[in-house]
């Protein structure tokens, strides 16, 4: 049985939240894809001595190891912002297609969270959800989660952050974050996380009961 469920939307929406319980929920597999750009981001970036480039960007791209997405420090702000730098390179994002695309498909079902999963991954998927908060709860959201790990972490420097991510990954020429047309918009702003897993959950429920 092949099922998938993509979930896209701006960074610290509460996709991973999402997309984990739903994977839990139906014991599908889940694949965080913007893990896959923050491993290259953070290779990339100790490469070039803290610079991206392209062709060093691409060759790590199409290198990439499972190990290399279990390494140490890949949720901090720099290497997000270093991640958002690759994802504009269309090499990038090709050498990582196949990959994305495969574990779709696995048997057993996917949830796959990124910000081009319903428009270019998987146009095909049997559930799109588009998963949104406002600018002010994701940066406190992510401020946060980034302050019980590094407690001097400022929520100025954090919704930067988010704010100059959100307008890279939406303006690029390839793959740019959009909803797609046919997605369920889940706005999590005024949400407890209990009430928008549940509110997935559903939609995933209902169309899995057809498929
Ligand atoms: O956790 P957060 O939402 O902050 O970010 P993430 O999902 O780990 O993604 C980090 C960066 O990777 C994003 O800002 C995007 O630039 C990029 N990304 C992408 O371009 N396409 C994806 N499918 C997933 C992530």
């Amino acid at each position: 049985m092949q099922f998938i469920v993509a979930i896209d939307g701006p960074a610290a929406a509460g996709k991973g939240t999402v997309a984990r319980a739903v994977a839990a929920e139906f014991g599908f597999a889940h694949l965080d894809t913007g893990l896959l750009y923050r491993a290259v981001g953070a290779k990339a970036m100790m490469r070039g001595r803290g610079v991206i480039v392209a062709e060093i960007a691409t060759e790590i791209a199409q290198g990439l190891t499972e190990d290399d997405l279990t390494r140490e420090g890949l949720r901090t702000a720099r290497v997000a912002q270093a991640a958002s730098k690759v994802a504009a390179l269309p090499a990038v994002r090709a050498a990582l297609l196949d990959f994305q695309k495969a574990f779709a498909k696995r048997e057993g079902g996917a949830v796959l969270d990124g910000r081009d999963i319903g428009t270019v991954i998987c146009p095909e998927a049997e559930v799109k959800l588009y998963v949104t908060a406002s600018d002010e709860v994701r940066a406190e959201r992510r401020y946060q989660e980034l302050k019980a790990k590094k407690p001097e972490t400022k929520l100025e420097t954090v919704r930067i952050d988010l704010q100059q991510r959100d307008i890279r990954d939406a303006s690029r020429d390839v793959a740019p974050m959009r909803a797609p047309d046919d997605a369920l918009l889940l706005d999590t702003s005024e949400l407890s996380i209990d009430a928008a897993v549940a509110e997935a959950v559903a939609l995933v429920t209902k169309r899995f009961e057809k498929a």
